[in-house]
This record gives structure tokens, C-alpha cells and sequence, in this order.
């Protein structure tokens, strides 16, 4: 289902250059197509001509980008078995998974068709007093201008629709660099959109290394970065001059069982396996730290470990794996060296632990130290660590003592302790009875401290790539 190779895209067109990337198969490790590589004078191209479509795209009106996301809709939903075997062999993500993004794939670009024709403004009593008696104040949204997108690999069509269907919504012309092991679903993306009338230069869709890449972050015909990926992207935004920044930089995520749960436990479990292991826990909502009352603690223990030892590993092309490979045998690796290092500092391994090439075993521990790169750091595999508290506020506690905050869950039927954790979780969204792993494209998702600054989830995005303007009108 593959092509031999893939183009680029620039300023809306294919180019086949001779220089070519690789892209392996995840799971056997063997070249599973090539891909164009562009160079230094197609990203200066690219920029080039996103700079020179901004009038044109502010001018395309919302009924017209409207029409082009419909379009890719429909023609996602023509190749969605191509999208998915795409995404199972680029990112070695279980087809089971990868089918489930290209299922979110196009309700991004649903919301965002209908969040085209919703750009709305307001009007703004400005009549607060004798002074200003007689004026009048009105406001709309502007786009920004030339925009630049840098996506990672663990979801290479949702995480690139998240930034490119607000983008045309907002009518910003844009640079995309997918990350370099996982080009094809953004490949494929650039192929629809180029059967579209967006204006000439409106996209370019180049598959680079970041380093070749800096004037995406650096070049200030750019007005806005939007990254996603690891805690580098706060470098990035340290050379991004004056040019908006947004970040998705993922996170340790917590999830707190309460001690009234017992009732529940076996539909916690289910969910707490899903949240830590799916598309092996190369997520940045992945649980990672399971928070348990000491009331369930023991019972739960028992009942997730048991669970976890069923998972399915192996081939993510088999309809029944949950596990599949991490994207290189260098993250695992990595990953395996964590637990080591937690289990020499007194962590119990419960379950797991091994790894062969890039699969690494479900994994679970308890006691693992305060210091442990497991609890400090964002593990972005297959491991799970448990821990006991004994009062609600303890937890909060525990989940709020680290760097990040993206995403908590808390299982609770009590509604004071809901409250309070949203209140004082401090994370970008807490989720109610489920695990932090839970997303729908349309809410605003994004994280308070290390995790990042500004919220995807297509009308916070459109807000990101638009200026608010004013204009006030004075009754003569
Ligand atoms: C992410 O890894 O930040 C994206 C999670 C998701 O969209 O489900």
C-alpha cells in the first residue's frame, strides 16, 4: 500500500529530489519507502512563498477554506486504510491505533471545516461614560501571516492536522517540517492539499532534520511557531525572536484512584492499561504515575498487574496487538535504563522490564524513589509506576510536585474532591473519571509549566494564528 517513494510538497507542488530520506518499517527495521529530501533552498523557497500567499489566503474567503478542509475530509475517508497501514509501518503503532487516528484525523478537519465559518468578532459597548459617548467598538480576527509547524512522531497525521486545518481555517499560509522517522501521513496530507485551490505557496510540506531546519524557529518573516515535541522546544522559543510561540512538551502524567473506587475497580483497570500501554505509552498523556488510596491499593495492585501480563506484543500490522515496538531500539533502550536505574534504587519491578530491539514489555513498578528519572522526567514508553497515599490532599500533593503539567486523571465518585482537583491540579486539563490519556479534538489541550504555553484543539489554535483587530467607529 506504500508508494516506492514520496515528494515533498512546495509551495503546492510535488518535487522528487534526488537526495532521499529513508523511512524504515518500525517493526522489522527494514526501508519501507524513501522520501524526498529537500535542502536549504527549498526551506528558503518555502518560506519565500508562504510570505508572498499571505494576502492571498487572508483574502481566500471562510466558505473557500471551508471547502478545502471538506475536501480533505472526504478524500481522507477515500484512503483511510492507506493512512493507517501508513502510520502502522512509519511509527510501528498498532493498526488498531493507527486506524483510531485516522478516525481523529478527520473529525480535526471536521471541526476545523466548521470552525472556518464561525470566525466571529463582537461588539463592545464603549459608552462607559460622558467621554466616550457617541463611539462605538467592533473587533474581528485577522490572520497572522506566514506560519511554521514542527510535529513529532508519535502521531504523524492527528498531531500535523492539529496545526494545518486550524492554519487553513485561520487562513495563515504555512511551512511544516514532520518529524524526519515518521513523514508519510504528512506527505500524504500535502498530496490531498495540493489537489485543492489553495492559493499559490499557501503550504509546503518539507521532511528535514530539525537541525537544517533552525529558520523555521529563527527566519521573523515567520509570525508564528508552533511545536510540538520535547522540552527543547523552550530553546526554540528562546531564539524565535518575536514571533508567537506555542509548545506541546508532554509530560509525566498522573492519575489519582480515590479510596471510594473499590466498586469500580475492574473498569479503573481497563482504563489505566489503555491510558499507560496503547501505542506503547508513546504519548505525552501516557499514565504514568498511578496515584492509589491505600483502601484499593493492594486490590488494584493485583488486578492490573494481572492484566497487563495478558497484553498482546508483537507485530503492530496484526489486528490483535496492543503492544507494539517504541519508535527506535535507542528509545527503548533509554527507557530500560530508567527502570534499572529505579530498580537499583530500591523500586520493585512488578511486571515487565525486558526488552528485545525497539519492544520493550509492559512495565510496571512500585516504590520507585522520589528521585528516579521514572517519577521526575516524562518516560514516553510502556512503564508505569504505582504509588499509595492516604488522604486526597496528599495526592494532590504528589501530582502537583513535578516539572510538567499536561493532562491529570482522577477517579473519584466524590464531587468535593473533582472539584478540588480541578481547582488545584496544576495541569493545562483534568480529567473526571478517567485516565489523563482521554482527548477529543475539539477541547483545548495544552499544559501549565514545563508541559508548555498555549492550547491546541482547532478554535484555541485559530485563536494562536489570528490577531484580534479593533475598530472603532465614532457617530458624528
Ligand atoms: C500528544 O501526544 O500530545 C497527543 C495526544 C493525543 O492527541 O491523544
Amino acid at each position: 500500500m506504500l508508494a516506492k517513494s514520496y515528494p515533498y510538497y512546495l509551495a503546492n507542488k510535488p518535487v522528487k529530489a534526488k537526495a532521499k530520506l529513508d523511512v524504515t518499517d518500525k517493526y522489522t527495521g527494514k526501508v519501507a519507502t524513501r522520501v524526498a529530501l529537500p535542502d536549504a533552498e527549498a526551506l528558503e523557497q518555502a518560506i519565500a512563498a508562504a510570505t508572498a500567499a499571505a494576502p492571498a489566503m487572508k483574502r481566500f474567503k471562510p466558505y473557500e477554506r471551508q471547502a478545502v478542509l471538506e475536501h480533505c475530509v472526504k478524500r481522507f475517508r477515500e484512503r483511510q486504510d492507506e493512512l493507517a497501514y501508513a502510520l502502522c509501518v512509519e511509527a510501528g503503532k498498532p493498526i488498531k491505533d493507527a486506524t483510531g487516528e485516522v478516525t481523529r484525523l478527520i473529525e480535526t478537519f471536521k471541526i476545523a471545516a466548521e470552525e472556518a465559518v464561525r470566525l466571529n468578532g463582537e461588539t463592545i459597548n464603549l459608552e462607559i461614560s460622558q467621554r466616550s459617548a457617541g463611539y462605538y467598538g467592533y473587533t474581528r480576527r485577522v490572520p497572522l501571516g506566514p506560519v511554521s509547524f514542527i510535529t513529532p512522531f508519535n502521531f504523524p497525521l492527528n498531531l500535523v492536522a492539529h496545526k494545518v486545518a486550524p492554519a487553513i481555517a485561520a487562513g495563515c499560509p504555512f511551512v511544516l517540517k514532520p518529524a524526519e522517522r515518521t513523514p508519510l501521513g504528512a506527505l500524504i496530507i500535502g498530496e490531498i492539499l495540493a489537489e485543492t485551490n489553495l492559493p499559490k505557496g499557501a503550504f509546503s510540506v518539507l521532511p528535514m532534520e530539525g537541525r537544517d531546519a533552525e529558520a523555521l524557529v529563527t527566519d521573523p518573516r515567520l509570525k508564528l511557531l508552533s511545536f510540538t515535541g520535547g522540552l527543547i522546544g523552550w530553546d526554540l522559543k528562546a531564539k524565535a525572536g518575536h514571533k508567537k510561540v506555542t509548545l506541546e512538551l508532554g509530560g509525566n502524567a498522573a492519575c489519582i484512584i480515590d479510596a471510594d473506587q473499590g466498586p469500580h475497580l475492574d473498569a479503573v483497570v481497563d482504563r489505566l492499561v489503555f491510558g499507560a500501554f496503547y501505542q506503547s505509552g508513546q504519548s505525552c498523556i501516557s499514565v504514568q504515575r498511578i496515584l492509589v488510596h491505600d483502601d484499593v491499593y493492594d486490590a488494584l495492585r493485583r488486578k492490573l498487574v494481572a492484566k497487563v501480563k495478558t497484553l498482546k506484543a508483537g507485530d503492530p500490522k496484526k489486528k490483535n496487538t496492543f503492544l507494539g515496538p517504541m519508535i527506535d531500539e535507542a528509545a527503548a533502550t533509554r527507557l530500560e535504563g530508567w527502570v534499572a536505574e529505579a530498580k537499583k534504587a530500591g523500586a520493585k519491578v512488578l511486571c515487565g522490564g525486558n526488552r528485545k530491539g525497539a519492544m520493550l514489555e509492559a512495565t510496571l513498578l512500585e516504590n520507585v524513589p522520589h528521585d528516579a528519572k521514572l517519577q521526575r522526567m516524562e518516560a514516553f514508553g510502556p512503564v508505569a509506576l504505582l504509588q499509595r497515599f492516604m488522604t486526597f490532599d496528599e495526592a494532590i500533593g504528589i501530582v502537583n510536585d513535578s516539572d510538567f503539567g499536561l493532562q491529570a486523571g482522577v477517579f473519584t465518585d466524590n464531587i468535593r474532591h473533582a472539584m478540588r482537583a480541578w481547582d488545584d491540579l496544576e495541569q493545562g486539563g483534568v480529567i473526571v473519571n478517567d485516565v489523563p490519556s482521554f482527548r477529543v479534538d475539539n477541547m483545548p489541550y495544552g499544559g501549565a509549566k514545563s508541559s508548555g504555553i498555549g492550547r491546541e484543539g482547532v478554535r484555541y489554535a485559530i485563536e494562536d494564528m489570528t490577531d484580534l483587530r479593533l475598530m472603532v467607529i465614532r457617530d458624528a
